[in-house]
């Protein structure tokens, strides 16, 4: 099943609360929240009293996308303020299997992300950890970017190793997903879907998650390719 991940990034910052209240009513599962530290990426965004304050309006799984320099130090931080899964990236610490470790003896489910130049084979030791593996399709620091397409390939080679491995994890693609490309990634291996600027960027975000999920599983009704 395809799972829908809107990313707040988009979204007007002014009415948070609203603007989840009308991707959660359109169904979608997971509500994507990316921290930046203008240090790891060349952007800032917002912390734990942001998703702490936002946990009380919403049911949807909590995904928090760290961005950050030194990961290891804010994990507790965004667990405590209602994070349901955190991931972390590859490049962002030298002690990825300890972050990892540290995601999953607090109890919820951890992910790993990896930028788009960062070779999959760094997953390959944490693969039986993780429950999900985040393919950043774009640089990470921005939305509104387009989709890198030699991203596709890496998806499909992420999706062997984990059917290799007998690994159950999500494969989640961010960055330039909307109605065109949402099918690429999902016919690559793609199961959950981050979307910000086609969601948040468009008069009726609710809407947007019924129409992009609607393409994608057009897609995952064809035959594998
Ligand atoms: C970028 C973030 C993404 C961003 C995607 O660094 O990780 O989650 O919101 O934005 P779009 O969907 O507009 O490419
Ligand atoms: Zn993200």
């Amino acid at each position: 099943m395809i799972k829908m991940a809107p990313s707040l990034l988009a979204a007007d910052f002014s009415r948070l609360a609203e603007q989840i209240g009308r991707v959660e009513a359109a169904g979608a599962e997971y509500l994507h929240l990316d921290i930046m530290d203008g240090h790891f990426v060349p952007n800032i965004t917002f912390g734990p009293p942001v998703v702490a304050a936002l946990r009380k309006d919403s049911n949807m799984i909590f995904d928090v996308h760290l961005m950050i320099e030194n990961p290891e130090q804010y994990i507790g931080g965004f667990i405590d303020a209602g994070a349901d899964l955190v991931t972390v990236h590859a490049e962002s610490t030298p002690h990825l299997h300890r972050a990892i470790q540290m995601i999953k003896n607090r109890g919820i489910k951890a992910g790993v992300a990896l930028n788009p130049s960062t070779h999959p084979s760094v997953v390959e030791y944490v693969l039986g950890m993780v429950d999900l593996v985040l393919v950043m399709a774009v640089n990470p620091g921005f939305g509104g970017q387009d989709l890198i397409s030699a991203m596709l390939p890496k998806i499909r080679t992420i999706r062997d190793m984990l059917q290799t491995a007998g690994s159950p994890a999500e494969i989640q693609v961010d960055g330039g997903i909307g109605i065109k490309t949402a099918p690429l990634a999902v016919e690559a291996g793609a199961t959950v879907l981050v979307a910000g600027s086609s969601v948040f960027g468009r008069p009726d975000p609710g809407q947007a998650v019924r129409e992009i999920r609607k393409s994608a599983i057009k897609e995952q009704d064809q035959p594998r390719k």
